[in-house]
């Protein structure tokens, strides 16, 4: 996936407007998919896997350098154990079949989330997936699974705090790019876009640090019928956000002189 095997679309290739480096996305939808359609839950995510192919394909071709996916939350757990096992289930399948295909391609996998407590054939497979695919120079692809931002950020804490008990930290020397580099993305830059499928209009905490100033994007189709055009959508419609990071829009900054 380093090069592109198609031209992007004309939109996106109009040299004006930057198409984002990391874009992240909450995949909703997939329960509600399945339901329009008398079909089982689990039958909407097995399509939403599907949809994830698409998705990694067609942000290799648009040229994003980063995309981020919520598989699966801290919070999931809490759903019945046939589709917590079913959903743990696919994601194994998702990394049997497609690592092979994506180590290929040029993708680069890494997971953030919580590892402990996971069963240890899936923790060997995470492993295997960011090993292999480590000094891949393509897209990264990052894989947020057993993922809660509160939980990541209490984790940083928790390291910060060590660090500061065993003397290789000053506590007063902790400054945000300290804490930034305590969290599962420590290595990575922070979202552009965050995408969220359904119609839902919440983090439902996803990258609540890392969110601090992304542009958000609600698209109301379903995870399942997600695509390439849906994708452009939304970047689109980013390209038309003005980002200021607290700072004075380029039109008014002229006025001021500034
Ligand atoms: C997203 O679809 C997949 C996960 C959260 C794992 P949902 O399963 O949340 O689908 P809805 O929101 O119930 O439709
Ligand atoms: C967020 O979706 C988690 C993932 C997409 C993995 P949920 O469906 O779990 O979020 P809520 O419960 O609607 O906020
Ligand atoms: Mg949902």
């Amino acid at each position: 996936m380093s090069e592109p095997k198609v031209p992007p679309s004309a939109l996106l290739a109009d040299g004006i407007a930057a198409v984002p480096h990391h874009v992240a996305i909450i995949m909703d939808g997939n329960g509600r998919w399945a339901a329009a359609r008398g079909l089982p839950r689990v039958e909407g995510h097995r399509r939403g896997v599907e949809a994830l192919r698409r998705t990694i394909r067609a942000a290799g071709e648009i040229g994003i350098k980063v995309i981020t996916i919520f598989s699966f939350s801290s919070e999931n757990w809490s759903r019945p154990a046939a589709e917590v096992g079913e959903l743990m289930g696919l994601l194994r399948r998702f990394i049997r079949n497609d690592l092979a295909e994506l180590h290929k391609s040029g993708v680069r996998v890494r997971i953030i989330g919580e590892r402990a407590g996971l069963e240890a054939d899936i923790g060997r497979l995470l492993i295997e997936a960011e090993e292999l695919t480590k000094d891949n120079t393509g897209l990264t692809l990052v894989v947020a699974f057993n993922y809660g931002a509160r939980q990541e950020i209490a984790r940083a804490a928790r390291r910060a705090a060590e660090a500061v008990a065993q003397g290789t930290l000053n506590a007063q020397d902790i400054t945000v790019d300290t804490v930034a580099g305590f969290l599962d993305t420590a290595d990575l830059p922070d979202p552009d876009l965050i995408i969220r499928t359904s119609g839902e209009q919440r983090l439902s905490n996803f990258l609540l640090w890392q969110s601090a100033y992304s542009e958000l994007v609600f698209v109301p189709a379903n995870w399942p019928d997600f695509d390439r055009a849906i994708l452009e959508g939304a970047i689109r419609e980013y390209q038309q956000r003005e980002r200021r990071f607290g700072g004075l829009s380029g039109t008014a900054a002229a006025k001021t002189g500034s």
